[in-house]
């Protein structure tokens, strides 16, 4: 039951049709105090429409306001405030809840239609970053919203696995590499390769001459170059399932650049004869000065093909193969002119999902104050991030409940959790300085936080050793449960509101939010007391639990019965 609505059409009903319950929806707000009522109407926003002053208008409409959904509305100064009837709402929401489950929230607004979202996304050879960490956990709770929105979600992993650095790549390996060591350690040693050629080069231009020959090979289906090419694919793409594997991500497809390989002279044959390309100092463009954007650079003057080449045939792909009404890219916010360019050159070439072309761009992400860059070795890596946290998360559990039974598994969750829900909780588009220390606290913004209130709601369930409820009866009514009632009550426009965003902050935020009232709740109420109402306050608390479950679902995080 959706009471903004029931508020907006009494509110209407009220003025005799003069204004319409759309119209005033989004008006309608909630008091700051609970003392004001539930919600609340502005009447200042009708003051023009029905010429008169907002305290009049107010004092007639109360006049004439149909009260049965309300236990009472009165005006103060030129508000409308309305009181919801409480039990009423909370056996609905409370029902509604127990009944639904893990289901409480779901909607159609899709109607089943596909999305693609372009995600993670790692470059082969160099390691997988904290940055590509936002990618992977933003784009897999995207994923989550759009499933719960009625979506198909389709999660494509564009691995950076083309380009002229392969010819570098190979050049050094074959000048200071060692097969052993790669098979040990993959992505150390080839990072080590990469980062002796660029200091290298410095002093030996030639290294940089070969590099170049080793990457025309590689492009012409050279077989030696063609398999080194592979095997440091191969063995990439193992190291970052490992890390995938941790996080609980998985992907529908893993076409990365080089899929696209066959389609790049189709796209370029599209684009002449579609007039759109023009030569500008030997290179191929697309003019986007129409869009008010510098020439698209679709081959380079000898011939080479670019990223944007690459991503042109990928779109083309999805839209052919998908049909998707959306095809977004979770892409750090350093790439927004890019893709301001891709779509603009899609749009010119006509494709059908341009329009829904998306760019969900985030913040630069830090660690403990320093930034991540592969070329000079100043690396933060993702998996050291994970297996700190899960250390830490050991420590912590140890401390607090060393009898815990499955102790690594719950550490493991505690851990990963914590480093999700600490970028999930931002805004996408805010810079992070991630702090691991900060983010596995047990109190305060984290999600460690969160889980702590799931697993206390099942402990008390657990103790009460009773059936659980699928409805209440009469709940009593304390500020604290009210406030729990109404965030329950709130959790699935949250979901429709965080899908239309693309902004998982929303999941994490209501997270806490709901956690800080349940322990509150928690704090105050003796809730395993034997009286008549033991069966609505375990109600209540199953609620809560099954709802605070759900948001870290969401979000990609476990949420462990006890820990
Ligand atoms: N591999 C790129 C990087 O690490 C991201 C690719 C994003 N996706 C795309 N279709 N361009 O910066």
């Amino acid at each position: 039951m959706d009471y903004k609505q029931l508020v907006a059409t009494a509110v209407a009903d009220a003025t005799d049709g003069q204004v319409t319950a759309s119209d005033i929806y989004e008006k309608i707000e909630v008091p700051k105090t609970s003392q004001n009522g539930d919600l609340a109407f502005p009447t200042f926003i009708l003051a023009k429409q029905l010429h008169a002053a907002p305290q009049q208008i107010a004092k007639k409409l109360v006049e004439k306001i149909d009260t049965t959904n309300f236990s009472k509305v009165v005006v103060v100064g030129p508000y409308l405030n309305f009181f919801l009837d409480q039990q009423q709402v909370a056996q609905q929401v409370l029902g509604e809840v127990l009944v639904e489950k893990n289901h409480y929230g779901d909607n159609e607004d899709g109607h089943d239609q596909t999305v693609t979202i372009d995600m993670s996304s790692p470059n082969i050879a160099k390691p997988m970053s904290m940055g590509h960490l936002r990618s992977t956990v933003i784009g897999n709770s995207i994923a989550k919203l759009l499933s719960k929105n009625g979506y198909r979600p389709i999660k494509d992993n564009h691995l950076g696995d083309w380009g002229t650095q392969f010819g570098k790549l190979i050049t050094a390996y074959l000048k200071w590499g060692n097969e052993d060591d790669v098979k040990r350690d993959p992505i150390h040693y080839l990072v080590q390769y990469y980062i002796r050629f660029h200091h290298e080069d410095e002093q030996d231009p030639t290294l940089d001459e070969e590099a170049r020959e080793w990457f025309k090979k590689l492009e012409d289906g050279d077989p030696e170059a063609v398999q080194l090419w592979k095997w440091f694919r191969e063995v990439s793409l193992q190291a970052f399932n490992q890390t995938y594997q941790k996080l609980g991500v998985s992907f529908d497809t893993y076409n990365g650049e080089s899929f696209y390989n066959d389609a790049l002279q189709g796209v370029v044959d599209t684009l002449r004869k579609d007039g759109l390309l023009e030569k500008s100092q030997g290179a191929s463009v697309v003019d986007l000065s129409s869009d008010n954007l510098n020439p698209a650079l679709i081959l380079k003057s000898d011939g080479a093909s670019l990223y944007i080449t690459r991503d042109i045939a990928t779109a083309i792909y999805r839209d052919q193969t998908y049909h998707p009404v959306m095809n977004l890219y979770v892409v750090g916010s350093e790439q927004t002119y890019y893709f301001k360019q891709l779509k603009a050159v899609l749009k010119k070439m006509g494709l059908k999902s341009a329009a829904g072309l998306h760019h969900i761009p985030f913040g630069l992400i830090t660690v403990n104050g320093k930034k991540l860059s592969t070329r000079h070795g100043n690396i933060v890596l993702l998996n050291e991030v994970l297996a700190e946290s899960i250390k830490l998360a050991q420590a912590q559990i140890a401390a607090k409940n060393p009898d815990l039974k499955n102790k690594e598994q719950v550490a493991e969750e505690v851990g990963v959790g914590a480093v999700i829900f600490g970028d999930l909780k931002n805004e996408r588009i805010d810079p992070i300085d991630f702090n691991l220390q900060e983010q596995l606290k047990f109190e305060g913004e984290t999600g460690p936080y969160v889980q702590y209130a799931h697993a206390r709601a099942e402990s008390v369930l657990k103790k009460a050793h009773q059936p659980l409820p699928t409805k209440i009866t009469q709940l009593t009514m304390t500020d604290d449960a009210w406030t729990i009632i109404k965030m329950l009550q709130n959790f699935p426009a949250t979901v429709r509101r965080a899908n239309r965003e693309f902004e998982p902050s929303m999941i994490a935020k209501y997270a806490l939010r709901l956690a800080k009232a349940f322990n509150k709740y928690y704090a105050h109420t003796k809730i395993l007391t034997d009286d008549d109402q033991l069966n609505d306050r375990l109600a209540l608390v199953q609620a809560v639990s099954l709802v605070l479950k759900e948001a870290l679902r969401l979000l990609g995080v476990q949420a462990p019965d006890e820990m």
